[in-house]
């Protein structure tokens, strides 16, 4: 597999879960109720795995490698429009969950839930396709075969390293601060 193939196959995860804001958002307009616990859920999947696993493979190693070998003028711009929409699509999600946290304590925040929500739902398939279409496999002419097979290394590794990183997190929520643990085999 190329590391492109693999950024690929989880685009469609990414697809599955942004394809249901649609019903829920029609499902708030119905019945004037947020349903809190999906917003929960549904940012847990975007920060941990499409921003922190996703958007951190991209960020951190495609991106990163790929400036080093100085891509065309075209595919840099592209490359910068990405970075910028990362961005972007963190802050929808700080929004997110703010106005989530404030209609759980009462406040009536639910256009601004629909609103946040309708705009996540515009902005990845966007996002999605100018990576899938536009910048992937034009990126992939910049390396050769060993440089690619090294990429799909420290992809696997970044992925490994992910889990231990989400749940050393959660266990800091649980006990109310920072824990002193490394995960196994792991120097940092
Ligand atoms: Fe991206
Ligand atoms: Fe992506």
């Amino acid at each position: 597999m190329k590391p492109i193939g693999m950024l690929m196959w989880e685009h469609r995860l990414i697809e599955q879960v942004i394809g249901l804001f649609p019903r829920e958002i029609a499902k708030i307009g119905k019945s004037k109720r947020v349903d809190t616990v999906f917003i929960q859920v549904a940012v847990d999947f975007i920060r941990t795995y499409a921003d922190l696993t996703h958007h951190g493979k991209e960020e951190d190693i495609l991106f990163r490698i790929l400036e080093s070998h100085g891509l065309s003028p075209e595919l840099h711009k592209i490359m910068e429009g990405l970075i910028n929409d990362h961005v972007y699509a963190r802050n929808l999600v700080k929004g997110l969950v703010e106005a989530n946290e404030k209609y759980i304590s009462g406040e009536n925040t639910l256009s601004v839930i629909v609103n946040r929500l309708q705009y996540l739902a515009d902005f990845y398939p966007a996002h999605i396709e100018k990576e899938d279409k536009h910048f992937f496999h034009q990126s992939m002419r910049y390396l050769d075969a060993s440089e690619q097979e090294e990429m799909l290394g420290e992809f696997k590794d970044f992925d490994r390293r992910m889990i231990h990183e989400k749940y050393k997190e959660v266990v800091e929520r649980l006990a109310g601060g920072k824990v002193s643990w490394t995960p196994p085999g792991m120097v940092r």
